[in-house]
């Protein structure tokens, strides 16, 4: 009997032993779950935080921070712009155009008449020098006209006004000089003038009306040129000593022809002008001295040039469509 309860005892202290180890097994498998999911739900709390989708309109989420796009590398810009449009017709319309829509329909053109192309790398970095008084009407076609069209060329470029300040003689070349000299203060241009740059130094108006559409002369240099830097400076720039109406496009010829450079000349459907007309300016009267001067241009030029210049600027303006820059160039010497 004796035996019996003893071995009873021992089977029900068996039985309570196993199952104090099976209540401890399950607190332990029911803990370590219970910390595995709190885990997670902080883990949801957080995302929470992060996940815009997950905040209400009285909480606004903070904006995603995106990872910062690598800057978009642009290719260079075609040889031939393929927003070109062929011909246009030019016509001096009165009344004349209104410089704050020419802004509006030019949204691109930055302060100062800065403009790059948007989806490429332009071919060149072109500065156009504009040797300017008192032709305020006759600025504003310009800009109506050109700057829709070198924007379509796919340049960078910026637009220089060089206004001469006080009515002293005229002095075209000088303003030349100054403009080529400021414009490289702000940006490192290639090319001077007009929108594209050649391996000569370009003539661009070859077709005018006011010369019936030809060429006056083989070594007409006037109105409209361009010029990479090189080549300017090879020439040492324009001369300063010419004042009033001629001869300043001759000497540049000369200089260019000295260096035994010629000139490149776009086809007269391409390089057609039309000019304003106009009454002779006052104070751009014929040089009489232009005759002789060009006939030294070779011994003068060394001296005569960029190296030369003296001048001093009144004022620079950032305009819309343009930076107008008013130099003093000194007074014309009594004898011309
Ligand atoms: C003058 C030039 C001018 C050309 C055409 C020449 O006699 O010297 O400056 O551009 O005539 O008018």
């Amino acid at each position: 009997m004796a035996a019996d309860a003893s071995l009873s005892f021992n089977l029900l202290h068996r039985t309570c032993k196993l199952v104090v180890l099976l209540c401890f097994l399950h607190i332990t498998v029911t803990l370590f779950f219970y910390v595995r999911s709190s885990d997670d739900r902080f883990a949801f709390a957080q995302n929470q935080q992060h996940n815009p989708r997950f905040f209400s309109s009285n909480n606004p989420p903070e904006p995603e921070k995106k990872a910062p796009e690598p800057e978009k590398k642009l290719e260079k810009c075609p040889e031939t712009s393929p927003l070109l449009v062929g011909p246009l017709r030019v016509e001096f319309m009165k009344p004349s155009p209104v410089l704050e829509q020419v802004k509006k329909d030019n949204p691109r053109v930055a302060s100062g008449g800065r403009f790059r192309p948007p989806d490429c790398v332009a071919l060149q970095k072109v500065a156009i020098i504009i040797p300017f008084r008192n032709r305020d009407e006759h600025l504003k076609y310009w800009l109506y006209y050109l700057h829709p069209i070198l924007q379509r060329q796919q340049l960078d470029y910026g637009i220089y006004v060089i206004n001469q300040d006080g009515d002293a003689t005229f002095n075209r070349a000088k303003l030349l000089n100054i403009g080529y000299t400021e414009a490289l203060k702000d940006y490192d241009y290639e090319c001077f003038v007009f929108s594209d740059c050649f391996s000569q130094p370009r003539h661009l108006s070859v077709s005018m009306d006011k010369f019936g559409f030809r060429l006056p002369y083989n070594q007409y240099f006037g109105g409209v040129s361009s010029m990479s830097k090189e080549q300017y400076l090879k020439i040492n720039g324009f001369p300063n000593n010419y004042w009033g109406w001629g001869g300043e496009d001759d000497d540049i010829f000369n200089r260019l022809a000295s260096k035994g450079m010629s000139i490149s000349r776009p086809s007269g459907e391409v390089g057609k002008c039309r000019m304003i007309r106009h009454e002779r300016d006052q104070k751009n009267d014929p040089n009489p001295q232009r005759f002789n001067r060009i006939a030294h241009t070779r011994e003068t030029m060394h001296t005569d040039g960029i190296n030369s210049l003296k001048y001093s600027v009144v004022k620079t303006e950032r305009l819309d469509l343009f930076t107008r820059i008013t130099v003093d160039v000194g007074p014309a010497p009594k004898k011309r």
